[in-house]
């Protein structure tokens, strides 16, 4: 005889454990149950024909002992969509009463396919907590309070109750609701809440899709693309809530071109004015004292400056930029290659990244005092390629020199280092990045530190979902230095 057994199966291991559980005790074999989902049978019984807590309990002291693994896997594999997960893991779970070690046995059908069920849950979280994007909601007119943003996602498995802590996590400080066909999740800023019911799509625009558009855009790098790998790691069921999606044909189409004209236009070779500027700073005999008074005078000095070697081959000094008395200092590592043709700070790749984290964080560049650790590009030619290189300590405790003053001239409240290159200027000692981002820190009376990471570090990420998380963690590093100096 077989029993069925109707569950709602939406991810919820209590479920199946407490029927399993029932079955196990009542000796019912895995080939005797037929587990169904309350879904699929609406209509087709109004009454449950089966009830587990009906059963004959006929072993009532049977001890059901399970390896830890399992019940991890359980877990996993419960979220699954595959209606035969159910009978899967029940499978499962009668062997491993006989045999302990089923699950060390990698060539069995049934361990093998529960740990692909498994995987593909974690890929499923891990490309919602890429693909996720937020629209602000308007509050009501005259009403203040903490911004509501709202997020549509369709996930292939019931994996929002799993995921739902990473975003309470990662958004404590605003209000948040992330709805699926699969079950919604919500956070108020006290409780998280999830349901199971299927959710419909509701039309929701805002500005931040027109930010994401441009965002994507600016990051798209064509010389790196791999457009078979992108592909797998951004698969085209996701476009579709994605607000940056439909500009991808167009870049990909456009890459080729891009690529070429990018390695015309590429900053192979310093400009004319080059030697003129290498021989103005020979005629430098020797470094004078801090004389300066103002930040002009003595971005006017640095522009002579020849304390380390980097002088010899950079085109220029890049001084740091901005309103004299800036509340906010922001201190890179060193000028790429960009900056060091046009004399600016921050205005290559990494600079669209650092100005597009800047608008989504409500902060403005222009009052922003934007410099780094270290005043000249340095690099290794390759070619007709500038190969950027990381500044060794000498150099960069030479050029502190330039920073120090710099800072004492702005006096800023709050100085943001972005990498260790900065940090280790800024405090003259080797801490981890890891250990000091994304709280303030109190330099003395007057200053305090804010640690993130560079953005030039989220451009080398080859992997596009982690890329999207690093992406994300540094958005709200920036939110955080916007709170900071309000
Ligand atoms: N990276 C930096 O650290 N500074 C710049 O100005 C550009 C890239």
């Amino acid at each position: 005889m077989t029993e069925t057994c109707f569950l709602e199966g939406r991810g919820e291991l209590r479920e199946w454990r407490d029927a399993a559980r029932r079955f196990l005790l009542a000796g019912i074999e895995p080939q005797h149950i037929d587990w169904r989902l309350r879904s699929e049978a609406q209509g087709l019984f109004d009454d449950d024909p089966s009830d587990t807590r009906d059963l004959a309990v006929t072993n009532p002291d049977r001890q059901i002992h399970v390896p830890p693994a399992f019940l991890k896997l359980a877990d996993a594999v419960v979220c699954h969509s595959d209606p035969g997960r159910f009978a899967l893991l029940y499978r499962l779970l009668y062997r491993l009463l006989q045999d302990r070690h089923l699950l060390d046995v990698k060539s069995d059908v049934d361990v093998v396919s529960a740990y692909k069920m498994q995987k593909s849950i974690g890929r499923d979280y891990h490309k919602m907590t890429a693909f996720v994007r937020f629209k602000e909601l308007p509050l009501a007119p005259g009403v203040a309070g903490r911004r509501r943003f709202f997020a549509w996602f369709e996930p292939d498995h019931f994996i929002v109750a799993r995921v739902a802590p990473f975003f309470q996590r990662r958004f404590t400080d605003m209000d948040w609701i992330i709805a699926t066909p699969k079950g919604s999740a919500s956070w108020d800023g006290d409780s998280l809440r999830t349901t199971t019911g299927p959710a419909t799509k509701p039309d929701v625009k805002d500005d931040t899709e027109e930010l994401w558009r441009t965002y994507y855009a600016s990051i798209f790098n064509p010389a790196r693309l791999k457009v078979k790998m992108m592909m797998t790691e951004m698969p085209k069921k996701y476009w579709k809530n994605l607000p940056e999606a439909d500009l991808i044909p167009g870049l990909i189409a456009g890459a080729e071109a891009s690529v070429i004209d990018m390695a015309r236009r590429q900053a192979s070779e310093p400009l004319p004015f080059h030697h003129r500027l290498q021989e103005a700073a020979a005629r430098v005999p020797a470094m004078p004292a801090p004389t300066a008074g103002t930040i002009d005078a003595l971005r006017e000095e640095a522009r002579h400056c020849s304390r380390c070697d980097l002088h010899c081959r950079a085109t220029q000094t890049v001084f740091g930029e901005g309103p004299a008395d800036a509340r906010v200092m922001i201190v890179g590592e060193q000028p790429g290659d960009h900056e060091d043709l046009a004399g600016h700070p921050f205005v290559g790749p990494a600079g669209r990244v650092f100005d597009n984290a800047l608008s989504l964080a409500g902060i403005e560049r222009h009052r922003l005092y934007v410099t780094n650790a270290v005043k000249h590009f340095k690099y290794e030619p390759r070619g007709k390629r500038r190969i950027h290189q990381r500044p060794n300590m000498g150099e960069v405790q030479q050029c502190r020199w330039w920073l120090t003053q710099e800072i004492d001239l702005v006096k800023p409240r709050l100085i943001v280092a972005m990498g260790a290159t900065a940090l280790f200027s800024l405090i003259d000692r080797k801490d981890r990045l890891d250990d000091v981002r994304g709280r303030p820190i109190r330099m003395d009376a007057e200053r305090t530190l804010f640690v993130t990471v560079h953005p030039s570090y989220l451009l080398r990420i080859p992997d596009e979902g982690r890329k999207a998380q690093e992406l994300g963690r540094f958005h709200d590093d920036m939110a955080h230095v916007a709170r900071l100096a309000s």
